[in-house]
C-alpha cells in the first residue's frame, strides 16, 4: 500500500497507518528515526511532507524542530519526494557473498546514476539498506516494499527495470 503524500491535510487512512507505527514503537521519542523512517518507506515519493512531520511531532508530543532535526540530520531521511521507484540494494553479508556489489553497479550503469542519486524524470533513486529478511533471494532489491531477486546478470536486472511503469 502506497500513501498519498502531499502537503495536505492527511486523510484518515494516513493517520492511522501513522498512529500505527508510533503505537509498535511504543510512541517512544528514543524510536523516532525508525519510525519516521518507516512512515516513510509508506509515503509515495518515499518522503516525510510537512503535514506528516507536523503531525508526528503533535502524536508524540515533541516539538516540530526536534522532527526536523533528526530528518535533516539522517541522509536516509528526506523532506522532499525522493523517485517513484526507490531501489533498495541490501548490503548485509549474504546479499555481499552474492556479489551485491555487482548488481549495485550495475544498477548504477545501467540508470546512469550513482548511489542516493535521482535520476532525472525522478523515477529511480539508489539506495543501500541493511537485511530486508530476503536472504534466500540474494542478492536482491526491494522496490516500494516488493523484493526481487536473486539479480546475479544483467538481463534479470533490466527485466525489474522494465517492469516498473
Ligand atoms: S542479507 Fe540481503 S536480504 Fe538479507
Amino acid at each position: 500500500m502506497k500513501l498519498k503524500n502531499i502537503n495536505q491535510p492527511l486523510t484518515h487512512e494516513q493517520v492511522e497507518v501513522i498512529n500505527r507505527i508510533i503505537k509498535k514503537y511504543g510512541n517512544e521519542h528514543s524510536r523516532l528515526l525508525e519510525i519516521l523512517l518507516e512512515v516513510q518507506s509508506l509515503m509515495e515519493g518515499q518522503y516525510i511532507s510537512k503535514a506528516v512531520a507536523y503531525y508526528i511531532a503533535e502524536k508524540m508530543s515533541l516539538h516540530i524542530s526536534r522532527v526536523y532535526d533528526v530528518i535533516s540530520f539522517f541522509s536516509a531521511l528526506s523532506e522532499v519526494p525522493r523517485a517513484k521507484y526507490p531501489i533498495q540494494v541490501c548490503e548485509s553479508i549474504v546479499c555481499r557473498v552474492n556479489e551485491s556489489d555487482n548488481l549495485l553497479n550495475q544498477l548504477q550503469s545501467l540508470l546512469g546514476i550513482r548511489l542516493n542519486e535521482v535520476t532525472y524524470d525522478h523515477k529511480f533513486i539508489i539506495e543501500q539498506v541493511p537485511c530486508f529478511g530476503a536472504c534466500d533471494k540474494a542478492p536482491a532489491v526491494r522496490i516500494n516494499g516488493k523484493v526481487y531477486g536473486p539479480l546475479h546478470s544483467k538481463e534479470q536486472i533490466k527485466e525489474v527495470l522494465n517492469s516498473l511503469e
